[in-house]
């Protein structure tokens, strides 16, 4: 089964709890939880103080995208805030073995996200190490954004290449997929789907969440 892990970026804070439980009554596999920093994006979303919240409103796991400087300070943050999955950049961690190495000590599934302007060879070395790879289809630091077409390529090689060495890494896509898109991302590789302004601005969220995990699925 392939995992839709709706983005609570795009989520109605004042109403956070129920927003969160609509989307896991309907069928999402985990919480995509996004945080930004205002340096490594333009944005500044949220800490490890509302992924505690979160994890205290849900029984899912929780998928958090680190798009911050000096990621290796907040590790044991967001342990302790209850992340399962944690995500760091390839852009800006040059001890990115070692940084991974952090992640799973801590006992969190750990994965390396690359922006649709890095290119696949440079996850060689650091592949055979990670649990998932995140494939940015757009430019990290928004929501609601358009779905970059070329990253559907990017999904390939990467297959590809776990499959060629039979590594036990999951692909993560993040960014732009909507209703219309989400069949292709999923057929061209994505096992991990994440999705927020398209589930979340929806005037059906559990509908619209239904209908994507029937079409990643088939
Ligand atoms: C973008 C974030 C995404 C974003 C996805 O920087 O990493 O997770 O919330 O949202 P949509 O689906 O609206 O592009
Ligand atoms: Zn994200």
């Amino acid at each position: 089964m392939k995992k839709l892990s709706p983005s609570i970026l795009s989520a109605d804070f004042s109403d956070l709890g129920n927003e969160i439980k609509e989307v896991e009554s309907a069928g999402a596999s985990m919480i995509h939880c996004d945080i930004m920093d205002g340096h490594f994006v333009p944005n500044i979303s949220f800490g490890p103080y509302i992924v505690k919240i979160v994890n205290e409103i849900t029984k899912l796991p929780l998928d958090v995208h680190l798009m911050i400087d000096n990621p290796e300070r907040y590790i044991a943050d967001f342990k302790k805030a209850g992340a399962d999955y944690l995500s760091v950049h390839l852009e800006n961690n040059i001890h990115l073995q070692k940084l991974v190495s952090q992640i799973k000590d801590s006992g969190i599934k750990a994965g390396v996200a690359i922006n649709p302007s890095t290119p696949v060879c440079l996850l060689k070395e650091i592949m055979p190490f990670l649990d998932f790879v995140l494939v940015m289809s757009v430019n990290p630091g928004f929501g609601g954004q358009t779905f970059i077409k070329e990253s559907l390529i990017k999904i390939g090689q990467i297959k590809s290449i776990i499959k060629e060495n039979k590594y036990n890494c999951l692909i993560e896509v993040d960014g732009g997929i909507n209703l219309l898109n989400i069949k292709q991302i999923s057929d061209a590789g994505a096992d991990i789907l994440v999705a927020g302004a398209s589930i979340f601005n929806s005037e059906n969220k559990s509908n619209t969440l239904k209908q994507m995990i029937d079409l990643i699925n088939q």
